[in-house]
């Protein structure tokens, strides 16, 4: 087994303003500790307000941890470059519809991180958005097609394809499934978990559904206030 992620004494405190001239210090989550190890997923559940989707907005890189580190591979993350980082952690918005550039083909949305974050031929670029096609099992006719003729199914399929383009090593999500009904939500977990098994990937999600958690991951984290009140394998 090998950790992928650790994440030491890591906290994220924001200033709200409380007055004119004055502000307190909100603590949004911290001091954590856990670890994450390759090809594992791990749940994040607790109140509202009490921390997830600021504890993997840092993870993510999306906001700067106030103090603390996260570890990729032993290496703090800060020292990784950006296009790094891109390749070896990826969120996957909660809401496809409106995150998905609707005037850009399916096609376009798939290249335009490979052009950002790799030197990639075009021909190795194509070779890459097939094979990501093929693991969401979506037909490649779909790169040449707009979101707004996509199922919601299929524009869950899009957006973890496109987390999935650059062969990240963990992947992130905010309570993608919390909307969707219950048959689709099983058809989008499924879908996560055979490519868990084909490219032993690690996988962090939020959910407020104990029973999803339980289905989906192997350790289940529960945050009050911030802080780890639970960590329990599955
Ligand atoms: N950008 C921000 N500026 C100021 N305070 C913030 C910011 N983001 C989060 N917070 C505060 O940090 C705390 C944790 O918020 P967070 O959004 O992480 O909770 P959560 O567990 O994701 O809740 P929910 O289940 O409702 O999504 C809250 O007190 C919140 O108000
Ligand atoms: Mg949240």
């Amino acid at each position: 087994m090998q950790t992928l992620l650790n994440i030491s004494n890591l906290c994220k405190n924001y200033r709200r303003s409380t007055g004119f001239f004055t502000s307190r210090q909100i603590i949004a989550f911290g001091p954590v500790n856990f670890t994450l190890e390759r090809g594992k997923t791990l749940a994040l559940m607790g109140k509202s307000g009490s921390g997830k989707s600021a504890l993997i907005e840092a993870i993510a890189g999306i906001t700067k941890p106030t103090f603390g580190e996260i570890y990729f591979k032993g290496r703090p993350l800060s020292t990784l470059s950006k296009k790094d980082r891109h390749k070896s952690i990826r969120m996957i918005f909660n809401d496809p519809i409106h995150s998905l550039n609707a005037k850009a083909t399916i096609g376009t949305t798939l290249l335009l991180p490979l052009k950002l974050n790799t030197n990639l031929l075009a021909i190795e670029q194509k070779r890459q958005i097939k094979d990501v096609m093929k693991l969401v099992n979506l037909s490649s006719d779909y790169l040449n097609y707009y979101p707004n003729i996509l199922s919601i199914y299929q524009l869950h399929q899009v957006a973890i394809a496109r987390a999935m383009i650059l062969n990240p090593e963990i992947i992130i999500a905010d309570e993608v499934l919390a909307t969707l009904d219950i048959s689709l939500r099983f058809k989008i977990i499924n879908l996560l978990l055979t490519i868990q098994e084909k490219r032993n990937i690690s996988y962090i999600f939020i959910s407020h559904n104990i029973k999803l958690a339980r289905h989906l991951s192997d350790n289940i984290i529960v945050l009050n206030n911030g802080l780890i009140i639970k960590n329990t394998p599955v």
